[in-house]
């Protein structure tokens, strides 16, 4: 039996239902619908690596700097300072440029990811990203190449994707979840006779831990998202 490292997700209950946190190394899908708080809960996993002192990289095809550090300061969570301090680097990758994008990806981020020495890798959203290849071999190659760069550095990752309409269990893009170690769905559960809902979180996939399958609900709170291991879905 070898001994699994974990890395804390900052995310209270999360940890306790991965048997510990994201085992050091594994790149996990979080994939939801809209709104269900993919991009708070990776926001939330890199301020957890900043307070420990590890470098964190934050790769964002959905908002732009000043937009991001607004988004992370409406939590208590201040990017800007590690910013500063070099701890924390903001890399906006232009969904309108597929072109200049796609190289980036391509060439300079490997070199990137593997020089600044991150410990932990957030791409919100692997979606926008898999938007702009051309072919699904283009996209399934770009990928599996990401996660391998990702997992040559030994960093901790999360890769935030937009779930597929008709399944809400699985990305858009039918790809991620399969080249990922990791798969956390996030979904918004409806009541239909009671007109409620609850925002719910399962683990479907996580190499290298015994992780729990049941299915908890969870809150978007001013401090980020909390996981209610106590509680049961309606
Ligand atoms: N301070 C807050 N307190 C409570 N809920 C919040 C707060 N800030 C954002 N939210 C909720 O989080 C949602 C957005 O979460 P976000 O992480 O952007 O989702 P996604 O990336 O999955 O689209 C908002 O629609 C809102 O419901
Ligand atoms: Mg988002």
């Amino acid at each position: 039996m070898v001994d699994v490292e974990y890395v804390s997700t900052g995310v209270k209950g999360l940890d306790e239902l991965l048997g510990g946190g994201i085992p050091k190394g594994n790149v996990v899908a979080i994939i939801g619908a809209f709104g269900t708080g993919k991009s708070t809960l990776a926001m939330q996993f890199i301020w957890e690596g900043l307070k420990n002192d590890e470098k964190c990289i934050f790769i964002s095809l959905e908002e732009d700097e000043k937009s991001l550090i607004e988004s992370a300061a409406m939590f208590g969570w201040d990017f800007k300072k590690y910013m500063e301090s070099r701890k924390l680097v903001l890399v906006r990758l232009e969904p309108s440029d597929a072109k200049t994008s796609v190289s980036r990806v391509r060439s300079d981020l490997p070199v990137y990811i593997k020089n600044f020495g991150a410990s932990r890798v957030v791409l919100d959203s692997v979606s926008l990203l898999s938007m702009m290849f051309s072919s699904d071999i283009e996209r399934r190659m770009a990928l599996f190449t990401l996660c391998n760069i990702i997992k040559s550095t030994s960093a901790t990752a999360i890769f935030t994707a937009e779930a597929s309409e008709d399944k809400p269990t699985m990305s858009r893009d039918g790809i991620t979840e399969y080249v990922v170690d990791g798969v956390i769905v996030l979904q918004q559960l409806r009541m239909l006779e009671r007109g409620e809902s609850q925002l719910c979180l399962q683990v479907m996939k996580m190499r290298k831990t015994p992780h729990s399958r049941r299915i908890k609900p969870y809150s978007i709170t001013s401090q980020g998202i909390v996981v209610h291991i106590d509680a049961e879905i309606f």
